[in-house]
């Protein structure tokens, strides 16, 4: 890549900054409920301090505090498990700009500081120059392993860069190079897989993909509005009314293209969306009253053969409510499934990182993004701010 990575720095004496996206989950009681974001970090954080950096200094936001300081989004909890993870002592500051924190930074014993959340403040969301200018103002150099975040044009993302020396963190870099080399040249064949509730979610991916790939396998609530589009009966199932038309030029495109659109064939319905709900299976057609909650075995069947060739395997979005235990054997199956395939399998981040979690397939995948939005708006082919505003090599 053309940017510049931490690999580039000389780091020896100096303090780093360093974005990292630590906006994990937390439960009613602040307990972190999947640390996945704050792992993925420890390698570019260890890195860092090898190569004799003086400091690291650690920002991040979590949720959306819209500019005020709520106690449920402290990025305390996050302190302490990094230290668990890091195996190393971490300072924890109750703010992140200011003349308490710059003197908090210089007087830290601990080599890694982390500041409290960035969304205290509005001027974060903002990219308020003088903002990003008092962030700068904590370091010598700038990391930004955030690619969760990349997609966000921010103070912390896209402003420091601005007073510092910017580079890309052993994560990030990552994420570019698996999910970039995956659109930019992916191995033949390249099956694309898109789940998730809405067709007006994943446009822009199949307006990007569609001339690259193989085929498009589609599940999940989208395929429902494909198949209205296709003249079938879908009952109660979700639809997205006002993207019918689309839907049918989506599929018009492909066959012009020649490329397969491959939607369910069965489906498993059901009469309320509940998780004891009583469930059966239909064919194509979904009966009147009925909603589908998940891919059908004979769907299975047939997206495993489609995929039994690829060698390279994008999937974004599960391909039925995976959450409720009765709903979910289809987004299990196509996961183990792909799991087992000697092809490149990249998994986009949220959702589908969630149900490869919750299916124990994590070390089956090539690669789990650790960004949803951000991993969606790279496979549409945009440029995401906070990889832009890195510094060129
Ligand atoms: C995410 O979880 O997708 C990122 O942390 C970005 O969060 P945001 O959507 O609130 O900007």
């Amino acid at each position: 890549m053309a940017k510049m990575t931490v690999r580039d720095l000389d780091l020896k004496g100096k303090t780093v900054l360093m974005r990292a996206d630590f906006n994990v989950p937390l439960d009613a009681n602040l307990a972190i409920t999947d640390d996945t974001r704050i792992r993925e970090t420890v390698p570019t954080i260890k890195f860092i301090l090898e190569k004799g950096a003086k400091k690291l200094v650690l920002m991040s936001h979590l949720g959306r505090p819209d500019g005020k300081r709520v106690d449920k989004y402290s990025l305390k909890p996050v302190a302490q498990r990094l230290e668990e993870l890091a195996g190393t002592k971490v300072a924890f500051l109750n703010d992140c700009i200011g003349e308490e924190v710059k003197k908090g930074v210089a007087a830290a014993s601990e080599k890694i500081v982390l500041l409290e959340n960035l969304r205290y403040y509005a001027q974060e969301e903002g990219n308020d120059p003088e903002f990003a200018r008092q962030l700068a103002g904590l370091a010598e150099v700038f990391v930004n392993d955030a690619f969760g975040t990349a997609h966000r044009a921010h103070a912390s993302t896209a402003g420091v860069n601005k007073y510092l020396k910017s580079a890309a963190g052993l994560l990030l870099e990552k994420e570019i190079k698996y999910l970039g080399d995956a659109v930019a040249d992916p191995a033949k064949p390249f099956m694309v897989i898109l789940g998730g509730s809405k067709v007006s979610d994943k446009i822009g991916v199949i307006d990007n993909l569609l001339p690259k790939c193989d085929a498009i396998i589609v599940g999940g609530g989208m395929a429902y509005t494909f198949l209205k589009a296709q003249g079938k009966s879908i009952g109660n199932s979700k639809l997205e009314k006002d993207k019918i038309d689309l839907a049918k030029s989506i599929l018009d495109k492909a066959a012009a293209q020649k490329k397969e659109i491959v939607l369910p064939v069965d489906h498993v319905i059901v009469d309320t969306v509940d998780a004891n709900a009583r469930t059966e299976i239909c064919g194509q057609d979904i009966p009147d009253g009925k909603i589908a909650v998940d891919i059908g075995p004979k769907t299975v069947e047939l997206f495993n053969q489609k995929l039994s060739a690829a060698r390279t395997i994008v999937w974004n979005g599960p391909v039925g409510i995976f959450e409720m235990d009765a709903f979910s054997k289809g987004t299990k199956a196509l996961g183990e499934f792909i799991g087992s395939l000697k092809a490149v399998t990249i998994i986009g981040g949220g959702d589908t990182a969630a149900a490869v979690a919750k299916f124990k397939l994590q070390g089956k995948m090539t690669h789990i993004s650790t960004g949803g939005g951000a991993s969606l708006e790279f496979l549409e082919g945009k440029t995401l701010p906070g990889i832009a505003a890195l510094s060129d090599k």
